[in-house]
This record gives structure tokens, C-alpha cells and sequence, in this order.
């Protein structure tokens, strides 16, 4: 079976992109580029002995969404992946993050709306709950207004698919991440963050690499036992492997609804300074850092109930964050060797 992976030479696409190739489907990898790089197809063949077929679109170009879809008709689902994630940059450039993040969407959904049978996975985000009331969260506690751009393409995006399934055959599930870090185990793929990476781990690695002289931890003075953030911190093949379990869903006709939503996290909370010291602990170092001030739009808190995941998708995270470390240490390694 025809399944269309957009994003899927990036982060969390091309770990799905294995996991689905190692379930036996036939993948096309859509990517523009702009966020990774064409080498990742190596990797994955490295991996499953299997190149998924790859079309360099850009989905912000409608004639080419339309053009693909029309010579695809055979397609049974997509997992769309293809976004901009920045926080930071989103604030700073909100109109790149609405072009790439919003009609990409639409013009995708647009043309699902054509084929005989449509299943949609949408890449959403712990982002829309704000800083949630209660921890751990659940998928219904209340949407927050957004704190940026990036966290409000995430809450549009799930508010188009919930509109469009009330009037088209489209099946979906909105699958909102908590933090996804790490690597394949085999370090054939990983994170590849261009420039200075904003996120924790990868800044974390490439500091232990020398690459960076210390981390800045942003804010100690939360109401946190540490006074650090905390975060739940996923690896990124337990989350692939929850992105095909949830398309199977959608294939077999198990859903319940036209729209279903879950949370996916490990259900525990470390703070930035616990990730520190198990990043020392797995990688036999120190890992030098200073505490600066907090950085605008952090919530203290969010970690995922994931009861619902567990329950219903038979589906529960298994690595550990010292696991989870140990392997994004390994693939920082190993890109840095080369
Ligand atoms: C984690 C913690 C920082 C960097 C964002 C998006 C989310 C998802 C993941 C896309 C926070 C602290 C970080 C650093 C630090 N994006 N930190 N020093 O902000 O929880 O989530 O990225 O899918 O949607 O919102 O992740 O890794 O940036 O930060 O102290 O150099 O680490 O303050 O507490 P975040 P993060």
C-alpha cells in the first residue's frame, strides 16, 4: 500500500519512513529540502535495505501538490510531517510559518479530498495546550491561546482537519508530540539542526562534541523541585512507531471517530537539569553549563497522560531518557567523525 510521507527526510519523517518500510508499505518521501538534506535517503536504505521513492516538492506550490496527486491516485494515506518548528523564528518571521504551515496543509487536504479513500496523520504538538492546568495532561484539557506562531499553525491546522472532515470522506488523527530527542539506534539517522540548534538535546550533544562552549540553561527560578523546566522528553523511533500504528487504525477502519487526537509522550517529566546530569551519566562527561535568564514563551511544565495511547493504540513509549540520550550521543558522534 501507497503511503505519501511529507517531511519525510527529516527528523521524525525519516525515522517513520524506516518503520513503515519495515511494516512492508510502499513510501513516498516528500521534501523541499529546506530542512534537511537528500543524504538521509542513504540512511534509510542503510537501515532497510529500501529507498522510499522521493519527490523534491515544495507543498507552498499548489500547481505542484496538484500535479503529484493527479500521477498518485493509487495513494491510501499521508502522514504529513512538512512544517516549519521553530518557535523562536516563528515570532520572528509569522508569515513563513503561515505559508508553509497552514496552505501546505490546505493544498494537500484538497487533493486527498479527490482519491477513492483518504487517511490523514497530522504531525501536531503539546504547544497547543499552553501551560496546561494539570499534569500529566490529557487530550482534553482546554487549548491555550498560542504563545507563537509555530504553536498557532499547530491549533489552525487541527482546527482545518476537524472542519474538513465534517464534509469530506477523509479519515484523520491529530498526533500531538511532547519533546521527540535521540537517534536510530543504528546512527544511520538523526537530528539534523541547521545552525545553532534551539532545541535542548541537540544543543546538549553538540556541546559534549566541543562544537559549542556550554550550555545556557534558561531559568532556574521556575516553581520546579529544581527550578528548571520540565519536559517529556520521547524517543523519536517510539514516536514513528506510534505514527504507523495509528495509520493502521485508520486502514483497518477502527476509528471511532473522523478525528481522533492523542497525546504521545513517555508520561514522565525531567527537568533541564536531570537531562544534564543523565547526558553526563550516559556519555562519561561533564557537560559544562550556566544558568541565564528564562527565555520568553517557556512553559514550566508539560508532560503527557498517556493513558489514552496506551489504551486505545496499544502503543506505549519504551526507551528510557538515559536510552534516548545514549542515542542521540551516538549518532552526534558519529556525524561529527565523518
Ligand atoms: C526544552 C527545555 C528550555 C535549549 C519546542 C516546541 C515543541 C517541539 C519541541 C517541534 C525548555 C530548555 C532549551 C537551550 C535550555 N517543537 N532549553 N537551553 O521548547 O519544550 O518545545 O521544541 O515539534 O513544539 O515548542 O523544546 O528543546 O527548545 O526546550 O535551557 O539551549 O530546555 O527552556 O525548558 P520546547 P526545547
Amino acid at each position: 500500500m501507497k503511503i505519501v510521507v511529507t517531511g519525510g527526510l527529516g527528523f521524525i519523517g525519516s525515522h517513520t519512513v524506516v518503520e513503515l518500510q519495515n511494516q512492508g508499505f510502499e513510501v513516498i518521501a516528500i521534501d523541499n529540502l529546506s530542512n534537511s538534506s537528500i543524504e538521509v535517503l542513504d540512511g534509510i536504505y542503510n537501515i532497510t535495505g529500501k529507498k522510499p521513492i522521493f519527490e523534491n516538492i515544495d507543498l507552498r506550490e499548489k500547481q505542484s501538490v496538484q500535479d503529484f496527486f493527479k500521477k498518485n491516485q493509487d495513494i491510501v494515506g499521508v502522514i504529513h510531517f512538512a512544517a516549519s518548528k521553530a518557535v523562536g523564528e516563528s515570532v520572528e518571521n509569522p508569515l513563513l510559518y503561515y505559508e508553509n504551515n497552514i496552505n501546505a496543509l490546505v493544498y494537500v487536504l484538497q487533493e486527498l479530498t479527490k482519491l477513492p479513500e483518504a487517511n490523514f496523520i497530522f504531525s501536531s504538538s503539546c504547544t497547543v495546550y499552553g501551560q496546561a492546568e494539570k499534569m500529566p495532561i490529557t487530550e482534553d484539557a482546554s487549548i491555550q491561546p498560542a504563545i507563537s506562531p509555530y504553536g498557532n499553525t499547530k491549533q489552525i491546522g487541527e482546527e482545518i482537519i476537524r472542519d474538513v472532515a465534517k464534509v469530506t470522506t477523509i479519515n484523520s488523527i491529530l498526533l500531538r508530540y511532547f519533546n521527540p530527542i535521540g537517534a536510530h539506534s543504528t546512527a544511520e539517522i538523526g537530528e539534523l539542526p541547521i545552525g545553532i540548534p534551539q532545541n535542548l538535546v541537540p544543543f546538549i550533544t553538540q556541546t559534549g562534541m566541543g562544537l559549542r562552549k556550554e550550555l545556557s540553561v534558561y531559568g532556574n527560578d521556575y516553581p520546579t523541585p529544581d527550578g528548571t523546566c520540565i519536559r517529556d522528553y520521547i524517543h523519536v523511533v517510539d514516536l514513528a512507531k506510534a505514527h504507523v500504528i495509528a495509520l493502521q487504525r485508520l486502514l483497518k477502519k477502527e476509528n471511532l471517530e473522523k478525528v481522533e487526537t492523542f497525546n504521545l509522550g513517555t508520561g514522565t517529566g525531567s527537568s533541564v537539569l536531570e537531562v544534564i546530569h543523565a547526558f553526563e551519566k550516559v556519555s562519561g562527561q561533564k557537560l559544562p553549563y550556566k544558568i541565564v535568564a528564562r527565555r520568553e514563551g517557556d512553559v514550566v511544565e508539560a508532560y503527557a497522560n498517556t493513558d489514552k495511547a496506551n489504551k486505545i493504540l496499544g502503543w506505549k513509549a519504551e526507551s528510557t531518557l538515559e536510552e534516548s540520550l545514549a542515542s542521540a550521543w551516538k549518532w552526534e558522534q558519529k556525524i561529527r567523525k565523518n
